[in-house]
């Protein structure tokens, strides 16, 4: 099941490092709010700099907001204590990055084990899990590659694997594409779409690709922190 996710008037600010006065502040978001309901698939569209990775960060609770809130599933994630969203990232909301973000020393059966086993699982149904999750993505004999020895098309297949083996109920991807060509890019598209139809997880996927965003049920547009209708 997915999550449900209120966003209320949320604002993100940056110093700047200049004095005040001159400048001293930057809004990466100035006010944003949306709804998104459970199995939403939406695309987060706009220019580099508009806030895309700000608003992926605030969801994925790595950062908090200046003013304003984030819920999902009616908790407020500000209020979360550190157990608490360390919980909430590694059960709830998971993220797949532009980079992959694999261990390089880790095979990829160890790396999309790893956060079952951060979560206290026995390591031979952490094993089995991961295992498992590779072959949805269509790496079962890739399991014992390392992620110098796999493409990068595979690479993001491991991390979407490893994003998914806990089966959480929120999606956050941040350009998984921006790295791959066309061909592998498809490919790792299907894959994240057939799961929101297949298991109803609330994907939201930051994109420069007008093809991507053609398979969101949903676009979002940022321009300058802004939603733009
Ligand atoms: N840690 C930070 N400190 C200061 N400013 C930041 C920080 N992170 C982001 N910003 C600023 O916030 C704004 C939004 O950045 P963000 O990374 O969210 O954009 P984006 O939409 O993801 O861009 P891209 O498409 O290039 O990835 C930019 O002006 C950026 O310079
Ligand atoms: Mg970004």
């Amino acid at each position: 099941m997915g999550a449900k996710v209120e966003v209320e008037g949320v604002r993100k600010v940056w110093g700047t490092g200049r004095p005040e006065g001159e400048g001293a502040v930057s809004e990466a978001l100035a006010g944003v709010s949306f709804t998104l309901e459970p199995g939403d698939f939406v695309a987060l569209l706009g220019p580099s700099g508009c806030g895309k990775s700000t608003l992926l960060n605030l969801l994925g609770a790595l950062d908090r907001p200046t003013s304003g809130r984030v819920l999902v599933d009616g908790r407020d994630l500000s209020l979360l204590s550190d157990t608490g969203r360390d919980l909430y990232r590694r059960r709830t909301a998971a993220t797949v990055f532009q980079f992959f973000n694999l261990l390089p020393t880790m095979t990829s059966l160890e790396n999309v084990a790893l956060p079952l086993l951060l979560d206290g699982i026995p390591l031979a149904e952490a094993d089995a899990r991961a295992g498992a999750a590779l072959a949805e993505v269509g790496l079962p004999e890739k399991t014992g590659s390392f992620p110098w020895q796999l493409s990068g098309g595979q690479m993001q297949r491991v991390a979407v694997a490893r994003a998914l083996v806990a089966r959480p109920s929120l999606l956050l991807a941040d350009e998984p594409t921006g790295n791959l060509d066309s061909r592998s890019g498809e490919r790792v598209l299907d894959l994240v779409s057939n799961l929101v139809a297949a298991r109803g997880v609330t994907i939201v996927l930051a994109t420069h690709s007008t093809e991507a965003a053609a398979r969101a049920s949903r676009v979002l547009r940022l321009r300058d922190g802004r939603l733009e209708e």
